[in-house]
């Protein structure tokens, strides 16, 4: 079978999925897939009917590529897609609106608020400490921690949107869990000397994992119970990643959902291939499974 591998794209996130892309790529080439990579720009449409694939395997993240809008747009060229649909994908990269659906799901979550902008910049929207960060963009790109109430609002420009999410900050450890099809895989601890941003995410030895992490039965359970429960409460498919914080000293109770991303990192560093590779799944092998879960 062919397969169209989409990568790179327009969004904040186009390095890392140029790395993710190339890395499944060739691995869908080991596993002998016939295999095209396809940098996601204006002329996709006519790339993806000139090259006629039998699947697209969605190596995009961020706007345009997690957000719904590819997804779109292989449905409506009848093309099986690896991941989630157009309404998953949709309402996991909206931060607020997915947690209304962790909220009905009766999932732990951290109150959040949207704000203009230039509110948000102007005064203290929510006694700090709290976090800003754009509600649609992921790889921790534009986040503003505000400790307390002596620091100043932080300063935000045209590179954010013009509604930011403002979230209380939960304090702890950083944990996340894969979900494939039906199936939690493990409990990574993540970490890192400070706050996990995009340098501790893609940069070599910029973070450590402990996978599977050395914490308690009941919070490991819970985070792989969660994780199951969150993909379904946004009705996502095939492979999804779900992040917590975990305030260690407040036992379970301390354990809250961040996010669940629907195209999760592919790259050497990313924690998804590493859990599945802790689960005796070869990363050509995930791959594999992936584009035999797509569907459209
Ligand atoms: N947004 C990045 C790619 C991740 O969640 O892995
Ligand atoms: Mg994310």
């Amino acid at each position: 079978p062919r397969i169209a591998v989409l990568k790179g794209g327009p969004s904040t996130e186009r390095e890392v999925s140029l790395v993710s892309g190339r890395e499944c790529a060739a691995a869908l080439r080991g596993e002998g897939f016939d295999v095209i990579e396809i940098d996601a720009q204006a002329d996709l449409p006519a790339r993806l009917t000139d090259c006629a694939p039998d699947v697209v395997f969605n190596a995009l993240h961020g706007r345009w590529g997690e957000d719904g809008c590819v997804q779109g747009l292989l449905e409506w060229l009848g093309l099986p897609y690896t991941h989630s649909g157009v309404l998953a994908s949709a309402l996991a990269m909206d931060k607020q609106r997915s947690k209304q659906a962790y909220r009905d799901a009766g999932l732990p979550i951290v109150d959040s608020i949207l704000a203009p902008r230039e509110e948000a910049a102007a005064r203290h929207v929510m006694a700090p400490p709290y976090v800003v960060k754009p509600n649609n963009e992921g790889s921790s790109v534009g986040i503003h921690i505000v400790q307390d109430a002596a620091n100043a609002p932080p300063q935000m420009g045209e590179e954010m949107p013009d509604v930011v999410m403002v979230e209380a900050y939960a304090p702890g450890r950083e944990l996340t869990t894969t979900v494939m099809g039906d199936r939690a895989l493990t409990v990574t601890d993540i970490l890192t000397d400070g706050w996990y941003d995009y340098d501790a995410k893609y940069k070599a030895g910029g973070s450590r994992h402990v996978v599977p992490a050395d914490i308690p039965a009941d919070v490991f359970d819970a985070c792989l119970d969660y994780a199951v429960r969150a993909h379904r409460a946004l009705g996502c498919r095939g492979l999804s990643r779900t992040d917590f914080r975990w305030d260690e000293a407040r036992g379970l109770d301390g354990l809250v959902l961040l996010e669940t991303n629907t195209q999760p990192g592919m790259t050497p560093t990313s924690l998804s291939p590493e859990q599945a590779a802790q689960c005796g799944m070869s990363f050509g092998a995930l791959c594999r499974w992936i584009v035999e879960d797509a569907s459209c």
